[in-house]
């Protein structure tokens, strides 16, 4: 298992002010920005594009942005994300016509890649790839909006994936998504996850640092 990262989702964040927000979610102990991408399509709501990252970018954000595309089809536009300054890039399998082949583009675009389910998602679709993946991404909710319920059979799926992780002997990162809190944290850590996404628990709170801080303790 690797070291806890935690990334604040920024679906979650003041877009009139984003860059600033951004900046100061990061300073009070955020580690990678996590950046949700829907198209009104693939899911049922509509948010921000390679223009938004390549802005964040420009405004001096350095930190690693992670990429949540909730979008269909990716292959057309997962490269755009790269151009703009993405670190990593996730998809939905269900999303994509040929799983392999948007992995090979991701990663020759020059960014790390993830391969992302849903609640309903087998995780029979990590077969063949898991090898050439850099993160497994677990939905504990269903895609599309933030502020929902954490979904607990979420981590019945982490544990699964955390014992391919470990007999697969690579340092894949297990990342979960949905609902996370300070006060179900603890319990997702001990189902094997080791990046944390966290919209509305973040971002919804008065002072981020102080509740970052109680996430970070509890998850030791
Ligand atoms: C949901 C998004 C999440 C969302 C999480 O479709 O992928 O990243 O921002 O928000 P919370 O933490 O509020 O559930
Ligand atoms: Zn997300």
């Amino acid at each position: 298992k690797q070291s806890p990262v935690i990334a604040p989702s920024i679906l979650s964040a003041d877009f009139a002010r984003l860059g600033e927000d951004t900046a100061k979610v990061l300073a009070a102990g955020g580690d990678w920005v996590h950046f949700d991408v829907m198209d009104n399509h693939y899911v049922p709501n509509l948010t921000m594009g390679p223009m938004v990252l390549k802005a964040l970018r420009d405004y001096g954000i350095a930190a690693p942005i992670d990429v949540h595309l909730m979008v269909k089809p990716v292959d057309r536009i997962a490269p755009d994300f790269a151009k703009a300054g993405a670190s990593l890039i996730s998809f939905h399998p269900e999303a994509s016509e040929h799983v392999d082949r948007t992995i090979g583009l991701i990663k020759d675009a020059g960014c790390q890649a993830g391969l992302v389910f849903n609640p309903a998602t087998p995780l029979n679709w990590l077969d063949h790839v898991l090898d050439k993946l850099d993160l497994v991404l677990i939905m504990s909710v269903n895609p599309g909006f933030g502020g929902q319920k954490f979904i607990p059979e979420a981590l019945e799926k982490l544990r699964r994936v955390r014992r391919l992780i470990d007999d697969s002997g690579r340092s894949i990162r297990l990342e979960v998504d949905g609902g996370v809190s300070a006060e179900n944290i603890a319990a997702i850590a001990a189902a094997g996850a080791d990046t944390f996404v966290a919209g509305s628990a973040i971002f919804g709170a008065p002072d981020y640092a102080s509740v970052i801080g109680k996430m970070r303790a509890a998850i030791g």
